[in-house]
């Protein structure tokens, strides 16, 4: 997927890795847009996950959502139709979920992941495709929306 525009978001405990992140890929001459939050003071991540979500969708464009463990902020994200939210530790970890699962939102904990791993992670999600090699990857994806209706 080309990149043209990605959008950033982050709670209190996210916010510094948010700032961090925000600049590296600035410099890469990425569109990156922040939609909050401004400060360290104590807010509520589904709030952001929420106004992510909506951007993400509406602008077919990758997101990535920062809180204290990433975890809140996965399963928030998880429960809109369409965000495939990813919550990664590794690189590993974020090429498979872009080429296994079409991921379109990458999850970090800023209290478990370093600067330098987060930036790796970012660089890995971004520059990894979707695997259409063959049609299962699809077809499992196609399956999140009916699986939950069935019996
Ligand atoms: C905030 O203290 C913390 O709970 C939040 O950032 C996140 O880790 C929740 O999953």
């Amino acid at each position: 997927m080309e990149i043209s525009k990605i959008i950033i978001a982050s709670d209190h405990a996210g916010f510094e890795l948010k700032e961090h992140l925000k600049f590296t890929l600035k410099d890469k001459q990425i569109n990156v847009v922040d939609i909050g939050t401004d400060s360290t003071e104590s807010c509520n991540y589904p709030i952001f996950a929420k106004k992510l979500c909506n951007e993400v969708l509406s602008n077919n464009c990758f997101g990535i959502l920062i809180c204290g463990t990433g975890i809140g902020m996965s399963m928030t994200a998880n429960r809109f139709n369409k965000i495939r939210a990813t919550l990664c530790t590794s690189k590993q970890m974020a090429q498979l979920s872009r080429q296994h699962n079409n991921a379109n939102v990458l999850c970090i904990g800023a209290r478990i992941t370093g600067k330098k791993d987060a930036e790796e992670i970012v660089n890995t999600f971004l520059n990894t495709d979707f695997d259409t090699s063959n049609k299962r990857h699809k077809n499992r994806i196609a399956m999140f929306d009916y699986i939950t209706a069935q019996k």
